[in-house]
């Protein structure tokens, strides 16, 4: 197949178990672009069973600004409410806010009635926080620093997490007896230094959230409610089309924590 033959983005080229040729589809984890070839590709060959049909209600665009990061964002939020973290709890702490895991959770919690705290290190972001649905934002250098108490005045019923490290230590001294913390990332670093204070003086459950490996019956779920209730709405403000001459400007800003949103490569610019 040539270049010019190739079809639009997301569409299946031979029919696979339940899907046939022609069917939109969403690939992401099992390392895709990481451990496995089939990143920044306009053309990969991935096992059938990998593969989720697109759900009505979100195109294939939309399904790439939210990608790994507001699929992990969705995974964080389902957990919290599995752990009963309900509207009426009590406000809910975002990490790394304006990433692409942090964006997309303000949105999906402010849209689901949450009150949403923001915690970021751009000063310049508020308004960007704020038209996605953040009630307050705290500067991170707040949670940012060690410190030996092993608990503080309570402030959160939940927290979404993608920082890790002195980040989510100091998040879990904080959370409200009972309250959830949904733990994906490390953009902070992979350390976690606590006591079992937390857990067993206040009722603190860490929740620990894993897209890659995510059995694919959950993963069909998560994407439907992705494309229902969980849909950010502002989609347009969070994603923003570059080329492959653009991405080594964007990973030297995402590596020093400076990217806002989600970029979506435009293999055919
Ligand atoms: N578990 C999973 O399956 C899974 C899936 C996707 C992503 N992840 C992980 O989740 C993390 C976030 O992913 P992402 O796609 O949202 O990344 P991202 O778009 O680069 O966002 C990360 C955000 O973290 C904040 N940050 C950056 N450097 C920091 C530092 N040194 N200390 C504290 N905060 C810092 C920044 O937000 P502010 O400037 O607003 O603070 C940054 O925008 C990564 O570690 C990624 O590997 C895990």
């Amino acid at each position: 197949m040539t270049v010019a033959e190739l079809p639009d983005d997301g569409v299946l080229v031979e029919d696979a178990p339940g899907m046939p040729a022609g069917t939109e589809v969403i690939a992401h984890g099992y390392a895709i672009g990481v451990g496995r070839h089939g990143g920044y590709a306009q053309f990969a060959r991935v096992p059938a069973e990998w593969l989720v049909a697109l759900p009505p209600g979100l195109t294939t665009r939309e399904a790439m600004v939210l990608g790994t990061g507001g699929f992990t964002a969705a995974l964080s939020v389902v957990a919290l409410q599995e752990h009963g973290i309900e509207p009426d709890s009590g406000p809910v702490l975002v990490t790394g806010a304006t990433g692409g895991v942090g964006s997309t959770a303000v949105d999906m919690l402010s849209n689901l009635g949450y009150d949403v705290v923001a915690s970021t290190g751009k000063p310049d972001a508020a308004e960007f926080l704020v038209g996605l649905g953040a009630s307050s934002i705290i500067d991170r250098n707040e949670l940012s620093e060690e410190t030996r108490r092993p608990l503080e005045s309570t402030r959160w019923a939940g927290a979404v997490d993608c920082v890790g490290g002195v980040t989510l230590a100091n998040v879990l001294k904080r959370i409200h007896y009972g309250g959830s913390v949904a733990a994906s990332g490390l953009t902070g670093g992979p350390g976690l230094s606590t006591t079992v204070m937390p857990f067993i003086l206040r009722g603190v459950n860490l929740l620990g959230i894993d897209s890659v490996e995510l059995p694919m019956q959950r993963r069909r779920e998560t994407w439907d409610r992705l494309a229902a209730d969980l849909k950010p709405s502002g989609l347009d403000a969070i994603g923003h089309d570059i080329t492959l001459d653009d991405l080594d400007g964007v990973l030297t800003a995402i590596l020093a924590g400076g990217a806002t949103g989600r970029s979506v490569v435009d293999l055919r610019a």
